[in-house]
This record gives structure tokens, sequence and C-alpha cells, in this order.
């Protein structure tokens, strides 16, 4: 078998049309642009790739975007005094702040400061519990992104057996809470999993997010699997490369998304989805 792409690249900017005609909707009736303010602290290269790439993204569909450079030495307080002011703007629909921080501030704090209905990254213990709840309202991007993905291309979930590799706060938790409230039998495995190999040979839909490159042999794919790789690993050559042996894996696969070109593009859209919501539905 040789899979068929899931390409991600032309689903999110799909998507992102669709938002640029409800944003100039807004307008011609009045309304003010959804608003989103993209915080970043510190240097971190990826990071700022990211940051700089939501920003970019915001302005393609016609929101008005806030962006907050702030050094590495900034302390906590500053970072919350930051947050509060942005929950009291009314321009405002979407807070979002770039993950890691610095080890001298608590991102758990920081993420509860952020009012819950400005929460577009989902990550609010308020939304997580939503999510938890099968009442989701704002749902953490990339793993949404990956049900956009997956409900685009026409793959049932229902009844399907799903294998959930990573169980980080930003992906791994919410990817399985995502795929369990679409009906799948859900598995989450992580670094004391005793025979990781069984659970992935076992997987009808597999979501890898560990960040090592090529950390899933290609031949432990299930025959006709759904294979979604969220790893974004950078080579020493420079190359950029997912968390699964992409050319060994699309042997054995049905569907696969790459990298790059996958869910990266779809977790930028998706949180410009959010933020159109935030301001549609949840601006007080
Ligand atoms: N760092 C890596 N992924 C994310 C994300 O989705 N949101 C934020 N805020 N930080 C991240």
């Amino acid at each position: 078998m040789t899979a068929q792409i899931i390409d991600g690249k032309a689903i999110a900017a799909e998507l992102k049309q669709k938002i640029r005609a409800a944003t100039q909707m807004r307008l011609a009736t009045g309304k003010r642009p959804p608003g989103l303010a993209v915080v970043l602290i510190g240097d971190d290269p990826a990071s700022k790739v990211y940051v700089g790439s939501k920003r970019r993204s915001c302005e393609e569909v016609g929101f008005k975007s806030e962006s907050f450079d702030l050094p590495a030495s900034t302390t906590q307080e500053t970072l919350l005094e930051v947050i509060s002011t942005l929950n009291q703007d009314d321009e405002i629909d979407g807070i979002l702040v770039q993950l890691p921080l610095p080890s001298h501030i608590n991102a758990d704090v920081v993420i509860e400061h952020i009012a819950p209905h400005k929460d577009v990254d989902g990550f609010h213990p308020y939304n997580i519990g939503r999510l938890v709840q099968r009442n989701p309202q704002l749902r953490p991007c990339t793993p949404k992104g990956v049900i956009t993905m997956l409900q685009s291309s026409g793959i049932e979930l229902k009844g399907k057996e799903a294998v959930v590799v990573g169980a980080s706060n930003i992906v791994g938790r919410p990817m399985a809470l995502e795929l369990l409230l679409a009906g799948c039998t859900t598995t989450v495995c992580h670094r004391m999993t005793k025979d990781l190999e069984a659970h992935v040979r076992r997987a009808e839909i597999l979501v890898v997010a560990v960040g090592k490159a090529n950390f899933i042999p290609g031949d432990w794919i299930r025959d006709g699997a759904v294979v979604i790789d969220v790893g974004i690993n950078r080579l020493e050559n420079g190359t950029l490369t997912g968390d699964v042996e992409f050319d060994s894996a699309s042997q054995k696969a049905a569907w696969i998304t790459p990298v790059p070109g996958g869910v990266g593009p779809m977790t930028v859209a998706t949180l410009l989805e959010n933020t159109l919501f935030a301001a549609e539905h949840l601006h007080i």
C-alpha cells in the first residue's frame, strides 16, 4: 500500500480563506476585526519562527494582531500585568503566550491568569475541563487541527483504535480527549509505557507527538492505518523531519501527514479559527 497524503497546508489554506471571508462579513456589518495578542518572552529560535507565522497569518485573514516581544529577564509579575491589561482590552479577543517560558516563570500561573474566554490556546483548566466533560469551548489548537484534517479527509473515527504517543499538556493529553470525544477507543503512550511497539502496531489511528526524529519505525505501522505526525525536528543537515519514519510508514499506512506541510499549518489556522470563535461568541 502507498499512503495518501493528508495535505495540511492545503486544508489550512482553505480554512484560512473561510476565516478571511467571515472577517470581511464582520467588517461589512460595521463590526471590528477579531484581535489576537501574541506574547513572546525571550529569544528561543523555534518560538520566534512559530510566533512569526502566527502574526503573519493574522494579517492574511484581516485580524488585528498585537505583538509583545519581552526580554527573557521579564518577571512573572510583569507578564501577569500585561495579561491583565489584555484581559480588559475590548479590541482583543484572544491572548496567546508562546511556550515554553523561561524557567523563572510558572507557566501554570500564567495560563490560569488568561481570561478563559480569551484563552485561544485552550490551555486554561476551564477550557481543558470543558473538553474533558464533552462540552468543549476553546479547544487546544494542534489537537483540534488534527481532528479537522481527519474530518476533511473523510476518515471515520467512531469505534476506531486510536493510539497517541506523547502525553504533553499541549498535544498528547488534549489529543486523547479529542479522539475520545470523536468516539475512538483511545490509548495514551508515554515514556513509562512498557511495550510501545505493541500499542503502535494495534493503532488504526496513530498520532505521534514526542519531538524525536524518526522515533517510530515505519514497519511498526498497522496496514491501512492513519498516521498523524505532530513532530517537527531539524536534522544536522538542516532538513525538517517528523517523529515517524515517513518513507517506510507510507508503504503500510492508508493515510499519512507529511513534515513539513502537515499538522504545523493546521495549528496556526486553528488558532485563527479559535480567535474568530472568541470574537463572535465569547467576547463580553
Ligand atoms: N509551543 C508549542 N506549541 C504551542 C502552542 O500551540 N501554543 C503555545 N502558546 N505555545 C506553544
